[in-house]
């Protein structure tokens, strides 16, 4: 039986630290820096941007200053900040010398003791007990019950945009579509966002929102009890944390006791319920001995890592393809002469080559999230003969590796057949780390393929039934916290496409 796991994570804070001074003093340039790693240095309008901006261009035009480590000071903070694929593998790679930091501090008001911020014994044990219900016959069920059912409620939605002509914010229903489906495939829960508002949706929105603004918050406030019980955004942050967990609750309740009335076991290696065939139900169903919130705030891990995410990975390819329109037309061809006409099912997703290259190189160009953080653990050498310390906290800039002329030809441009379309798909291990948009590592994504399987068919039927493009003169602003999302929303006009010529087409030229 394993032992009874702990979560460290609220340790490790560099605020309270001894070696905060150390951080400090290496900040203002005090004493000697024999770390080899240069120093940045940084501009007041530049800091004020990683403060409440986008984070990461900043960090990109610093990279072509000082090369691809520097150390950069911002406030009481400092941070090394690595652009370079060998010395990201080294930090993803080496679990046991870097922990996850900061991340977990400004998360662990929502992920609580979820295995995504959670270290040592308890991420192991979780990681392990979660990892088995993402199998094959799992995803390929949910491909065709949530991932096609979600995305042709969306093209549903989208015809009324069509028929009346007016702008559609994509941004915002791709994070809808993305919601829905994360729903029904953790817990079964339809929040139904695409068409409906609700506390819970609003809840979900307040308590991402709360954990973006708390990477970039200067002043950590937040970390004394009683100021959150008076500052109105903490005190609305908490209320929905309590909504979200609560609701979350009553789903394992209800699912629990249909499992124990049931008598149900997992009786078959890739087990899946046939009238719920959730991740809830999995867990549930392996008679796991898990507390029931540690079990929360897992799903809740799973909810917020599979969100956002792949929400903005549809958003900035629907934008890649929206300027570049003979990949548009040679990504509708492909879906046309694969599908037919249909939705997708898992099998037809290998015959989308193209169409997944474009989501390959959107991830290069907008991965999310653009910068990884970590605080080492024990003094460390990093490849290139660099030294860090003990609670030194690191930046790995992904944005930076994805946009470096070192590491990629024509590295600004969107070419989605930079990736051989009849290779394997791309990933941190063939590309030596070059390629990273799901980290790599132990605690690399767990939900990698579940997110690619979700993009390609969202994608596939997007652009099967609709022509887009953008609301011209709109200014797209980029914006960070947990992915890359634009400030203002990404409008688009849509129309429905003439799917049946297209197909008469497309199958006439084909043959
Ligand atoms: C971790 C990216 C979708 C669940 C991560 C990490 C990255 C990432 C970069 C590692 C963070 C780090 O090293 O600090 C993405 C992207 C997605 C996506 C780009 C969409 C395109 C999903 C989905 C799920 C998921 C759909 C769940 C079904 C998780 C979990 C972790 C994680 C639980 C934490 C793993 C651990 O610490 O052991 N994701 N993710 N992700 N992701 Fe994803």
């Amino acid at each position: 039986k394993p032992e009874k796991p702990t979560n460290n994570t609220t340790k490790q804070s560099s605020w309270v630290s001894p070696d905060w001074l150390t951080s400090l003093a290496q900040s203002l340039s005090i004493g000697k820096d024999d770390s080899n790693i240069p120093i940045a240095n940084a501009k007041l309008e530049d800091v004020s941007e990683l403060l409440g901006g986008a984070l990461f261009l900043p960090l990109f035009k610093w990279m072509q200053e000082y090369g691809p480590i520097y150390r950069l000071a911002a406030g009481p903070r400092n941070f090394v900040v690595v652009s370079d694929p060998a010395i990201a593998k080294h930090v993803l790679r080496n679990y046991g010398k870097y922990a996850k930091g900061l991340v977990a501090e400004v998360s662990e008001f929502l992920f609580g003791s979820g295995f995504a911020i959670a270290e040592g014994q308890l991420w192991t044990v979780r990681r392990r007990a979660v990892v088995p219900s993402l199998h094959k016959t799992y995803l390929s069920v949910i491909v065709d019950r949530v991932f096609c059912k979600c995305a042709e409620r969306l093209v549903e939605k989208l015809k009324t945009n069509a028929l009346n002509g007016s702008a559609v914010n994509m941004e915002e229903n791709f994070s809808q579509l993305t919601l829905d489906v994360i729903g029904l495939a953790l817990f079964n829960y339809n929040f139904d966002s695409l068409t409906t508002d609700s506390p819970v949706i609003d809840a979900v929105y307040t308590a991402l929102k709360e954990a973006e603004a708390r990477s970039t918050d200067l002043l950590p406030y937040w970390k004394i009890n009683a100021l959150c019980k008076i500052i109105p955004r903490q005190i609305k942050a908490e209320k929905a944390v309590t909504l979200i967990r609560k609701t979350v609750e009553e789903l394992i309740n209800k699912c629990k006791e249909i499992v124990e009335s049931e008598g149900e076991r997992i009786d078959e290696e890739e087990y899946v319920n046939e009238t719920d065939p959730s991740i809830l139900r999995f867990l549930l169903a392996s008679r796991e001995e898990v507390s029931s919130i540690q079990l929360r705030d897992d799903l809740l891990s799973m909810l917020v890592a599979g969100h956002e995410t792949t929400g903005s990975v549809l958003t900035w390819t629907a934008y890649l393809l929206s300027k570049d329109p003979s990949s548009l037309s040679k990504a509708q061809e492909e879906v046309d002469r694969v599908l037919q006409g249909r939705s997708p099912t898992y099998e037809d997703i290998k015959n989308l080559k193209f169409l997944t290259r474009c989501i390959n190189e959107s991830l290069r160009l907008y991965p999310h999230p653009p910068v990884l953080l970590r605080r080492a653990q024990v003094a460390d050498v990093l490849p290139g003969n660099y030294k860090v310390n003990p609670g030194q906290d690191i930046m790995i800039s992904v944005y930076n590796i994805h946009h470096s002329p070192q590491v990629w030809d024509r590295a600004e441009v969107f070419v989605p057949e930079r990736f051989d379309l009849d290779g394997p798909m791309p990933n941190e291990t063939n590309t030596d780390f070059r390629f990273i948009p799901f980290s790599g590592g132990p605690r690399k994504c767990i939900g990698d393929q579940f997110a690619l399987l979700e993009a390609i068919v969202a994608l596939a039927i997007f652009v099967q039934h609709m022509d887009f493009e953008l609301v011209p003169d709109q200014n797209i602003s980029m914006t960070t916290g947990a992915t890359i999302h634009t400030e203002n929303g990404l409008y688009m006009k849509v129309s429905q496409r003439q799917t049946k010529s297209a197909f008469a087409a497309s199958s006439s030229s084909s043959r």
